[in-house]
Formats: C-alpha cells, structure tokens, sequence
C-alpha cells in the first residue's frame, strides 16, 4: 500500500511555456516529488475553453509533455498524463456542475479577465471551467495541488466543493491544500510588471518562454522595463526591477538581500547582464533534453499511455463512490 500524500497539478497545453509556468509550477513538481504520489497532467480539456486549432493543440500537448520530462518530472516515480484519455473527469466535473453555483462561478477572477478580452464569444466551458478544474483534483482524493499564485481561488472554489458535496452526501472527498511557492508565485510582465507574465499575451516582449534561445533571452531582459531610479532594490516602488530580482533569486537560489547587495551601487547593466545569463544557464539543459525527447516520440507516446491507465484506476474508483452517493443505479453488465 503506497503511504504517500497525493499531488494532483496541470497544465493547459495553450501555448508556449513561459517563467511563470516553470517557477510558479513546474519547478516544484520537481522537488516535491521524491516525497509524494503525483499525478502530473496535461489537462487539454481546459485547453479548449477558447478555441484552438486542433494539430495546434496536439502538437502543444505533446510538446508539454517533453517539456515535463525536460524540466526532471521522473515518469517512473510520477503518472503522466492527457486529461481527455481519461473520460471520469468530464463525468465527475457533470455532477459537481450540479453542486457548483452561478453566483460562485460569477466571482472568479480570471473568467472576468479573460472574458474581457473577447467579449461576443465566451463558451460557457469558459465559465464552468473551475468545475472541471475541481474535478481534476478531487478524483485523485489529493492532498497537495501545487500551482501559481493566479491559481488559488480556483483551488478555493474546489475545497468549498469537496466539503459541501462531503457534508451533504457524507465523506467522499479529500479537502486539498494549496502549495504555493514564496518565491515565483507571481511571475510579472517584464514589460507591464503590474500584470502577471503570461502566454497569451501579444507583446512577445513581456515574458520569456522556456525554450527561448539565449540571443532572444539577452534582447527581452535589455528591454524589461526598469525605473529612473537605477538601485537594485526590492521595493513596491520598483516594481520592474522587484520582479527580475525574483526571476534572478528563482533561478539562482540566491536571496533578495544577497542580491540586493551584491549590485549595490552598480546599476541596472551589470545586473541584467547577470541575470541574462542565469536565466540562459538555467533554461539551458531543459531546452537541450526537450530537443531530444521530442525525437522520440514512441517513448513518449508510451509514458502517457501507461499514465492514463494508472490514472483512470483512481479516478473510477471515486467516480463510483460519487455516483452511487448521488443515487445513481449502479450499471449492470450481462
Ligand atoms: P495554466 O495552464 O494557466 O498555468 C499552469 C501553471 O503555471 C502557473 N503560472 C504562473 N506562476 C507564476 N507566475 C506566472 N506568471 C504564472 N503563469 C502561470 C499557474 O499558476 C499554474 O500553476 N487551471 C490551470 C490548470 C489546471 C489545474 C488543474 C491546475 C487544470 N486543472 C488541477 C492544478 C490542478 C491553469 O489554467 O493553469
């Protein structure tokens, strides 16, 4: 019997993997999971809340799963896999749709962000997607989600879930925590560093991805925004330089204060100059383990076959309970 907590996490095969994705995320799914059971997945379903041209998002998903094994996610100790292969999450995300309410749903911070953006055609899976989201997590009765700052009030919406679906039908779900790094939570655009790096932004400008070649590196971080003020300091005032000395202390491991004070007087070239190449010299042996994963496509067709079927012993085994609880009449096989 494997006595581990459980870790459930995902990421949308949307686009190109940024920082963010890899300090807010990927990171420490890597160093939590020596420690735990993860199920790392490669939710798709989520990917099509907006639309997405289908070899797109193919060759995105498989690509992220590279990108997972590049960055050190161990498919022998960790179940990888694509959401869509295993059906009881769309079952399970149905009956919590049930449990869910408009008003909860209406507050949700990133639905309000991202229907802005395009205001005549917002899917309702784009509305009901923190349901499906929840149903990620409760399938696996986890005990960990480890995710980005931008994440939290989903795994929020989660927890209330679990417990009034617990409370009213009796104990079903694990209540899960968050886990939320305190450095690189919340990584910010290097070109509008009051809002958070991100994938789909159009300013290729304000975020670096990680498969971003070393030239490319170099000219986004000359043309991260700073201040006038030319003192590398960690201040709220600052809010430029305040979020390239988390990417520096994120990928170095190197502290604010050491930071702070090692380019003490000396200006913002030195210190972009160094931080080009810690970001360079990090992303580096992900960049060259991606390129060679990706000429294999068999090994990794095979890791995520065997994740679906690890996965979806789990997730039937929960789906069950949950429709029985709710009265559905068990199905009978002749
Ligand atoms: P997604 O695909 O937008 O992002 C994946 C992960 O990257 C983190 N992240 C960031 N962290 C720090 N700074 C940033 N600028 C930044 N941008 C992204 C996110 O917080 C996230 O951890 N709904 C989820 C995917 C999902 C999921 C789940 C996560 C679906 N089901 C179940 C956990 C558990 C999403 O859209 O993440």
């Amino acid at each position: 019997m494997d006595e581990r907590k459980i870790i459930f996490s995902g990421i949308q095969p949307s686009g190109e993997m940024t920082i963010g994705n890899y300090l807010g995320a990927m990171r420490n799914w890597v160093k939590l999971q020596e420690e735990y059971n993860a199920y790392y997945c490669i939710v798709d379903m989520h990917a099509i809340t907006v639309p997405k041209e289908p070899a797109y998002l193919r060759k995105k998903s498989i690509e992220l799963l590279a990108t997972y094994l590049a960055c050190g996610i161990d498919p022998e100790i960790n179940t990888l896999f694509i959401q869509s292969h295993v059906s009881a999450h769309a079952e399970l995300a149905w009956v919590l749709s049930c449990m869910a309410y408009m008003g909860e749903l209406n507050r949700m911070t990133q639905f309000k962000d991202k229907s802005k953006k395009n205001e005549t055609s917002i899917s309702s899976g784009l509305f009901t997607y923190p349901v499906l989201m929840a149903a990620d997590i409760l399938l696996y009765q986890t005990d960990l989600v480890p995710v980005g700052d931008d994440q939290k009030q989903h795994l929020e919406l989660a927890r209330d879930i679990a417990s009034r679906f617990n409370n009213k039908y009796s104990e079903t779900f694990k209540v899960p925590d968050p886990y939320i790094p305190k450095v690189g939570a919340r990584i910010m655009s290097l070109q509008e560093p009051g809002s958070k790096m991100s994938k789909s932004d159009e300013n290729e400008n304000s975020y670096i991805l990680m498969l971003d070649k070393p030239d490319v590196i170099k000219r986004k971080i000359k043309r991260a925004v700073t201040d006038s003020l030319g003192t590398v300091k960690y201040s709220d005032e600052q809010l430029g330089i305040k979020n390239l000395m988390t990417i520096y202390s994120s990928f170095s491991g190197e502290n604010i204060e050491s930071i702070e004070q090692k380019y003490e007087g000396s200006g913002y070239g030195q210190f972009k100059n160094d931080l080009t190449e810690v970001i360079v010299e990090g992303l580096r042996p992900i960049r060259e383990k991606f390129d060679n994963l990706m000429k294999n496509k068999d090994y990794l067709e095979n890791i995520y076959m065997l994740g679906a079927n690890k996965a979806e012993a789990v997730a039937r085994k929960t789906l069950r309970k949950v429709y029985k609880k709710v009265g559905f009449i068990p199905r009978k096989f002749k």
